[in-house]
């Protein structure tokens, strides 16, 4: 990340160069109060302006750097746009075709070596869209807060690395390709890839490399594939989506572990996280990548998205099965944790066996749990480990929800087990988490617990 000192520096030379003078003492102040996060009133009591004169001047400056660099800057993304220019050592680099800024390169156009450059590429007129393997969407419903946070970090942040998590079934491939459809017009190429056949580093990257380049050859070193990857990504803004990403974790691991011979993808996410370029890569998982664990608290490029429930809008998946009983629908989407697969798992059940008669499936008494989604959830406890497992039994006897010591007192592991399970519990999105004052209660939903029961209790 570049310091204060070098941005306003970097800044300076492109006024300089489009207006043969440098920076003013206002224009400097804000320029400092935007990248310390402070609003036009602070700068202006700091600098004793008014705020409207402060405005004024900052809007002509934003107008006069996005001239320059020829793209929209505000004051609320100006630090995410001139984060992509970088200082090197070529003694001059041309900004835009026309104004030669000296010191200075743009990170879009920067190659980083003459190995790594990539060959001549014609910028594309139209957004390059592969979505490969994707399936379609037939339809869909509200996630208006999911996609307007996913677009805001994407689109207007410019966000690197940004994971959409949640339980398996929950719509996540659905939204992400809603999103797509929604926001592709940003973008030089829009790629959608599953990860579900476990590709390798290497596969997955001269896949990608390809896409780029059909005619080059595409090097062999992890290295070299990934800086010219790098490359492209500062070259053309690109959106890549790399779904079902937890089939490149191990099985009987905790969270988020690599298989062997995958641990170049730690890499290979971390690389796109923390160098420069203009690109996002959005992975989607039913496990928080321990990379997205790590840098969401200290980059701000990273984020991580937890799909819940569909809510109520759930009722038009319910109409779409022809129930009936409208009054009871909403007990019943939330029995299923408005979860839209296991939704229709059992409005096809409650189809087939109720006549499509909700209340007459909510006489039977816990959860029901039809064959399908029974196996569907299978996939997701053969993960888990032994002393998961364990806590995972223990949570479904309780009634109520439980404090870790509570849970200590009665589960047979090791304090450093036990942590290591809820923890990695937690970022399979299986554990309930509620804060309560200072106190943090663990449960499972009834889903799970029915589950569990049905799995280990019988
Ligand atoms: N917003 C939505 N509107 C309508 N249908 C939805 C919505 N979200 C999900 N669904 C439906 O729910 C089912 C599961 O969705 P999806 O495949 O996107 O889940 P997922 O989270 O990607 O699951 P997995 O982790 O197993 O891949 C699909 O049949 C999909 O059509
Ligand atoms: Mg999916």
């Amino acid at each position: 990340m570049m310091d204060i000192k070098e941005i306003l520096k970097l800044t300076d030379e492109l006024v300089l160069a489009q207006t043969g003078e440098h920076l003013d003492y206002l224009q400097e102040a804000i320029l400092r109060g935007t990248l310390q996060d402070q609003k036009y009133a602070e700068i202006a009591a700091a600098t004793h302006s008014s705020e409207g004169y402060v405005r004024d001047v900052g809007s002509k400056l934003w107008k006069m750097l996005s001239k320059e660099l020829g793209e929209e800057i505000t004051k609320a993304n100006f630090r995410s746009i001139i984060e992509k220019v970088e200082f090197n050592n070529f003694s001059s680099a041309t900004v835009k075709g026309n104004v030669t800024v000296n010191n200075v390169n743009i990170c879009p156009q920067t190659p980083q070596s003459p190995q790594d450059t990539p060959q001549p590429q014609q910028t594309p007129t139209r957004s390059h869209i592969d979505l490969g393997d994707a399936p379609e969407i037939f339809s869909f419903y509200d996630r208006t807060h999911e996609l307007a946070t996913l677009e805001t970090w994407i689109v207007r942040d410019r966000d690197r690395l940004i994971a959409l998590l949640g339980i398996s079934g929950i719509g996540k491939t659905t939204l992400a390709l809603q999103l797509i459809e929604q926001i592709k017009t940003h973008f030089d190429y829009v790629i959608y890839r599953s990860l579900r056949f476990s590709p390798t580093p290497d596969a997955t990257l001269t896949n990608l490399l390809q896409i780029f380049s059909q005619q080059a050859e595409i090097p062999h070193a992890i290295e070299t594939q990934l800086s010219q990857l790098i490359n492209y990504l500062r070259k053309y803004r690109c959106l890549i989506v790399f779904d079902d990403v937890q089939m490149l974790f191990s099985s009987g691991q905790l969270a988020g572990q690599y298989k062997s011979g995958y641990e170049d993808y730690h890499l290979f996410f971390k690389q796109i996280a923390e160098l420069c370029h203009q690109s996002s890569l959005l992975l989607i998982s039913w496990e928080k990548p321990r990379e997205v664990a790590k840098l969401e608290r200290l980059n701000n490029y990273v984020h991580s998205l937890v799909l819940g429930s569909l809510g109520v809008a759930a009722k038009e998946i319910l109409k779409q099965h022809n129930l009936s009983d409208e009054d009871s629908w909403e007990t019943l989407i939330n029995s299923y944790q408005g979860n839209p697969l296991w939704l229709e798992f059992t409005a096809t059940m409650i189809q087939e066996l109720f006549g499509g008669n909700v209340s007459d499936f909510l006489q039977c008494d816990a959860p029901i749990l039809c064959e399908s989604l029974q196996a569907q959830l299978d996939q997701q406890f053969q993960r888990l480990t032994q002393p998961e497992q364990a806590v995972m039994i223990q949570l479904a006897n309780e009634t109520e929800p439980v404090t870790l010591p509570q849970i200590s007192k009665t589960v047979q592991l090791s304090t450093s087990d036990l942590l290591n399970a809820m923890q990695s519990l937690g970022r399979r999105l299986l554990l309930e988490a509620k804060e309560q004052g200072k106190t943090t209660f663990f449960t499972l939903n009834t889903v799970l617990k029915q589950y569990v029961k049905n799995r280990y209790f019988q």
